[in-house]
């Protein structure tokens, strides 16, 4: 059967129009507007794989790029797990040219140094190769500041899509980003499978210390109510299927106990 079709019925469309998930694009619109005025902060969307985050987060990132703002998507793959900060790097190279050039206008010789051990990129900006590019914290601290002064040119979205997969190191700017970006122009969205988060993991922590700084909000996605389910399965299947479809769903419904 080829990916297209169901039971000899093509189906309509690969990707469905966006449906649902107002609360989440309402705060997600403050969170802009707040974020435009200098406000910048993290918002991390959790759920269980398909749940929809990437695509809210799609949506997240045209509301942002339609204020203005430079999406830079950060992408991770179990496979980069183990590479520091790889997918950071590949994200940059694939923003916004001109962005390199600018962090080494902007950074001073010291934060160059550090930052280039995130970005080896921007060696070629760094004139004293000899500097030191002082310990961990100081690295993420000056990585951090440098995104937030980058957003003073043009607004920022830093988007880590599928954090679970992302590599310690990264992971642990993110609370240095988180702490940088609350006079910024900046925000922050981390996705990640909250039942990827093992006891080693290294971002439960990182949830629980932005928390308690109060850095970031968590909106936790659940199923879409069944109107919206309806909805998208109107678009997705062709006819006969989708009603075949919403007549089972609203059966099988029907016999679940409500608690
Ligand atoms: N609100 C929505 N409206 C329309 N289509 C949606 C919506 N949410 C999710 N989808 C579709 O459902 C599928 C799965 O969504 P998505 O890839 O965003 O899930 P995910 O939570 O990011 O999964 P993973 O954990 O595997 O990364 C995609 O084809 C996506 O386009
Ligand atoms: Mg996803």
């Amino acid at each position: 059967m080829s990916t297209d079709s169901i039971g000899g019925q093509a189906l309509r469309s690969r990707q469905a129009t966006f449906v649902g998930r107002g609360v989440e694009l309402d705060l997600f619109r403050a969170t802009l507007d707040d974020a435009l005025g200098g406000r910048g902060t993290t918002v991390f969307l959790e759920g269980e794989p398909g749940i929809g985050k990437t695509r809210l987060a799609n949506e997240f990132a045209g509301l942002a790029t339609s204020a203005g703002a430079l999406d830079i998507r950060v992408r991770s793959e179990a496979s980069m797990a183990a590479v520091p900060y790889l997918s950071l790097r590949q994200a940059f190279r694939r923003a916004e040219p001109k962005l390199e050039r600018r962090v080494a206008e902007v950074a001073s010789a010291a934060e160059l140094a550090a930052v280039v051990s995130v970005i080896p990129d921007l060696t070629r900006f760094h004139p004293n190769e000899s500097a030191r590019a002082g310990d961990a914290g100081f690295v993420r601290d000056a990585f951090a500041s440098l995104v937030a002064r980058l957003s003073e040119d043009v607004p920022i979205l830093l988007w880590f899509d599928d954090l679970h997969w992302c590599d310690r190191e990264t992971i642990a700017l993110v609370p240095s980003l988180g702490r940088a970006i609350r006079t910024a122009r900046c925000i922050v969205l981390g996705t990640y499978r909250d039942d990827a988060l093992g006891l080693e993991h290294p971002l439960p922590s990182v949830l629980h210390e932005m928390n308690r700084a109060r850095t970031a909000t968590r909106l936790h996605l659940t199923t879409l109510t069944p109107e919206e389910t309806d909805e998208l399965v109107q678009q997705m299947l062709p006819p006969p299927l989708a009603s075949n479809f919403a007549a089972q769903y609203t059966s099988v419904r029907m016999a679940i106990p409500s608690s």
